[in-house]
């Protein structure tokens, strides 16, 4: 996708060894079609040079407020000007802490001050020793900087260049990109609290065999990504897949359809919209062997029965919240045929405002999808897309309803 399309970014860059990650980034952010403008600071070509960024961003590289090759000779007021954001990646203590006091003696501190701050958002991607980014003067410049407008990303937690471990390391390319990506999405729903289902479920026969079905996941992590992005706390109650964690989401791992109705009413007590794509088992065995069941060679079979399993979604949708709207239910019906007519069924059989059909097989681990919604006046259709593209249009969409009921 080219989620950056006509975005034109100022990539900062300050003396920090994470400058070897903005390498990475400035392609990320091309990639996703942006264009890139750098700005180093004299601290930054310590550790990576205008070279590289120059051939990486495919434009000169601006690292002095003296430049005169624009003709007036203000490169503050021209960059800054002409982005959509100014990125300071990495961004490091002392950095922050010039942006704090609003100090100007370089030109990528000089363009932060001189942006206009209603139309050039600053984002920073601190970078930086543990201790240096727990110390007080640090936690304080934190504050300050958002009281003062900026968006401060999470940074990461792990091994660090100086060969100590914790908090301070730069977040990686990918996750910064995400995290760019995220920032330009409408917040439409800021303030809500989405509860997501995802996945199949697993419903074991003995330790080590189960059922299962062809549930990717996709849809299901697509919409809590889209959901955050929107502005949204999400939490995701996934059955086993392989699909990382969508930044910013909290993720409950769970394998049988019972722990996933564990989870979700405990998580739907604080959440205002619940969206169900999970591919839930209906049934699973009546009794789980608490052994492996061995062949013992007679050519008997065993013989299973089944229990079915509890409806997440109608649970949820008919509590006193769901009944009341307080908690928003949207269901999904992978469906092989009539998606329409077995859409409506399903949603007036499960009792929710919204029901979003589309075709098992041709959705079933696939990169794209296309949505029929349901409602109680009709039917809309979303056309193929990326299933990410559609996330986005179907939470678009349950914002409008939202704010429609309010
Ligand atoms: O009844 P059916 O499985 O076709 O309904 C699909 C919808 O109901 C999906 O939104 C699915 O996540 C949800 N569901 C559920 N718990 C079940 C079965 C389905 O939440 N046990």
């Amino acid at each position: 996708m080219n989620d950056l399309a006509g975005k034109h970014i100022v990539l900062g860059l300050t003396g920090g060894i994470a400058c070897y990650k903005a390498a990475e980034l400035c392609r990320a952010l091309l990639k996703e079609g942006a264009t890139v403008q750098v700005v180093m600071t004299e601290a930054a070509e310590q550790f990576i040079t205008p070279v590289t960024m120059q051939a990486l961003s495919q434009r000169p590289v601006f690292d002095s407020q003296w430049d005169a090759r624009a003709s007036n000779n203000m490169p503050h007021i021209n960059l800054s000007r002409e982005a959509d954001a100014i990125l300071i990646a990495p961004c490091s203590a002392d950095f922050m802490a010039k942006l704090v006091q609003g100090r100007a003696d370089d030109l990528l501190s000089l363009m932060c001050l001189a942006r206009p701050l209603d139309n050039v958002p600053l984002l920073l991607a601190p970078a930086m020793n543990r201790e240096m980014w727990t110390h007080p003067a640090t936690r304080r410049n934190v504050t300050q900087l958002k009281a003062d407008g900026a968006t401060i990303f999470d940074v990461g937690c792990g091994d660090q260049a100086c060969g100590e471990t914790g908090d301070g390391r730069m977040l990686e390319p990918q996750e910064l990109l995400d995290e760019v990506i995220a920032f330009f999405q409408p917040k439409t729903l800021a303030g809500q609290h989405v509860l997501v289902t995802a996945g199949p479920t697993y419903e074991a026969i003995d330790p080590v065999r189960g059922i299962t079905n062809l549930s990717s996941g996709k849809m299901g992590f697509a919409i809590a990504r889209a959901a955050r992005e929107a502005g949204a706390e999400v939490t995701l109650v996934a059955g086993p897949v392989h699909l990382a964690t969508p930044r910013g989401v909290t993720r409950i791992d769970i394998q049988s359809a019972q722990n996933m109705h564990q989870a979700a009413v405990e998580y739907a007590q604080n959440a205002t919209i619940f969206i169900a794509t999970a591919a839930v088992a209906d049934w699973r065995p009546a009794n789980s062997a608490e052994q492996k069941i061995k062949k013992d060679g007679s050519g008997d079979v065993p013989k299973l029965t089944f229990v079915e399993n509890p409806d997440i979604l109608a649970t949820l949708a008919q509590s006193p919240r769901g009944r009341s709207g307080a908690l928003y239910c949207v269901g999904f019906a992978a469906e092989s045929q009539d998606l329409l007519a077995n859409a409506q069924a399903k949603r007036l059989r499960k009792g929710v405002p919204l029901l979003v059909g589309n075709i098992g097989p041709a959705t079933f681990g696939q990169d794209d999808n296309a949505l029929l919604l349901v409602d109680e006046l009709g039917s809309k259709e979303m056309v193929r897309d990326s299933k990410l593209a559609l996330a986005r249009k179907l939470i678009a969409d349950i914002a409008t309803r939202i704010r429609a009921r309010s």
